[in-house]
C-alpha cells in the first residue's frame, strides 16, 4: 500500500561506492527491491556485503553514489530512513548483562512502544525464537545461537517495514536455521521487505526473490535463484549401487532419462544431469522396480563455488568460510551448550 508519490521499491541503490583510503571496497553497485521481496546479497569473504548493507542503514557514508529506503535517501533522510528499518549486524550486538527479555524491551523502549504492547510483543519474541525458558536469564550465559536469535528478536520488535539482515545464520545449528528460515517467510508475507547477506546460496536460494552476486565489490551476476543456477550448470544426479554387478543394469536405466551418463566403475557410481527432484524420484522408482540395491542416491546441487566458478572462471577465495563470526560466537558462547526443547 504505497502512496502514489512513494517509489514501489523499499530499497535502492544506485551506484553505491565505498573507498577505504586507496582501497575499494564496494565499486559502483546498483539493484532495486521491490516492496514485500526478498534480496540475497551473496558473496564470498571480503566481497563487500557488510560495507553495502552499512551504507544503506546510514551507518556508514557512501564515498559516491546514492541509496533510498522506503524512498528516503540515506544521506539526507537518514533518521526517516533509520525509523522504516530493523537491523541485525554480522556480530550479535546483546547486552550481556541484561536479561533476554530485557534486551528486546530495553529497544523497543527507544521505538517508543508502550508497556503493555511491549510486555506481550517480547513474549512472543521470546516464544518464536525459542527463547521462553531463556528469556530471564542474562545474555551472557547464551550459546553463541541463543545470541544470534535474541539479535534477530530485538531487531523486530519495531516491525519496521525493511529489514537488513548480515549472514542471519551463521553459527545457528540446522534445527535453529529452518526455524528462522519459516520466521523470515512469514515476515516477508506480512510484507516485509528484506535484504539478507548470505555465503550460502543455499540460504538464498530458499529465502530469495532476486540474488545479487558480488565479487571483490562488484556485482559480477544478478538473478533469481533458478537462473543463477543454471549459469553454474543444472544440478547432477549420483548414485551408488550396491552390487557391481548391477551397474550396467543401472546405467541402463539412467539412460532413459535420455541424458548422457557417466559410470565409474571402481566406484560403483553413477553420475549424470539432472532437472530436479523429479528425476530423482523417478529414478528410484526405476531402481527399486528392477530391485537394484543402492548406497546412495541424491542430487548434487550447483554450490555457491561453482556459481563462482561458472562466473568468474575461478573458485570463491579459499578462505575458510565459516567466516571469523561464527568463532567470534563459538568463542563468546557460554561453553555449556545450548538446550533446545
Ligand atoms: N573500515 C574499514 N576500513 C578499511 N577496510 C575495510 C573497512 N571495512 C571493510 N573493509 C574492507 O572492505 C572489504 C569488504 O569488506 P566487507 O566487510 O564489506 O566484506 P563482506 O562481504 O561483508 O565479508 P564477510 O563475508 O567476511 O563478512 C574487505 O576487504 C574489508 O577488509
Ligand atoms: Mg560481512
Amino acid at each position: 500500500m504505497n502512496s502514489p508519490s512513494r517509489s514501489t521499491f523499499a530499497i535502492e541503490a544506485d551506484n553505491l561506492v565505498k573507498r577505504f583510503g586507496d582501497f575499494t571496497a564496494v565499486n559502483g553497485v546498483s539493484f532495486a527491491v521491490p516492496e514485500g521481496s526478498v534480496l540475497g546479497l551473496l558473496g564470498p569473504n571480503g566481497a563487500g556485503k557488510t560495507t553495502i548493507v552499512r551504507m544503506l542503514a546510514t551507518l556508514s557514508p557512501p564515498t559516491s553514489g546514492s541509496a533510498r529506503i522506503a524512498g528516503y535517501d540515506v544521506e539526507r533522510e537518514p533518521d526517516r530512513v533509520r525509523r522504516s528499518m530493523g537491523l541485525t549486524g554480522q556480530a550479535a550486538t546483546v547486552d550481556e548483562y541484561l536479561t533476554g527479555r530485557e534486551n528486546i524491551r530495553l529497544i523497543g523502549g527507544l521505538y517508543g512502544i508502550g508497556r503493555s504492547d511491549l510486555a506481550r510483543r517480547s513474549d512472543e519474541l521470546l516464544e518464536q525464537f525459542s527463547l521462553t525458558d531463556a528469556g530471564d536469564k542474562q545474555a551472557r550465559s547464551y550459546s553463541g545461537g541463543m545470541r544470534r536469535r535474541l539479535d534477530l528478536a530485538v531487531s523486530l520488535i519495531a516491525a519496521p517495514p525493511v529489514l537488513f539482515l548480515d549472514e542471519p545464520t551463521t553459527g545457528l545449528d540446522p534445527r535453529s536455521r529452518n526455524e528462522l528460515w519459516d520466521v523470515l517467510r512469514a515476515l516477508v508475507n506480512d510484507g516485509t521487505t528484506l535484504l539478507l547477506t548470505t555465503q550460502y546460496l543455499e540460504e538464498a536460494d530458499q529465502l530469495a526473490d532476486d540474488i545479487v552476486v558480488i565479487d571483490k565489490g562488484e556485482v559480477i551476476a544478478h538473478g533469481t535463484p533458478l537462473q543463477l543456477k543454471e549459469q553454474a550448470g543444472a544440478a547432477s544426479l549420483e548414485l551408488t549401487v550396491t552390487d557391481a554387478d548391477d551397474i550396467d543394469a543401472a546405467a541402463a536405466l539412467l539412460r532413459k532419462t535420455g541424458s548422457e551418463v557417466f559410470v565409474d566403475r571402481n566406484a560403483r557410481r553413477i553420475t549424470t544431469p539432472a532437472g530436479g527432484l523429479g528425476d530423482l524420484t523417478r529414478v528410484a522408482g526405476w531402481l527399486d522396480e528392477s530391485n537394484i540395491a543402492v548406497d546412495d542416491l541424491g542430487l548434487a546441487r550447483p554450490s555457491l563455488d561453482d556459481v563462482f566458478l561458472a562466473l568468474t572462471g575461478h573458485r570463491a577465495e579459499d578462505e575458510n568460510t565459516t567466516d571469523t563470526n561464527e568463532s567470534e560466537l563459538a568463542a563468546s558462547g557460554s561453553g555449556s551448550g545450548e538446550k533446545s526443547r
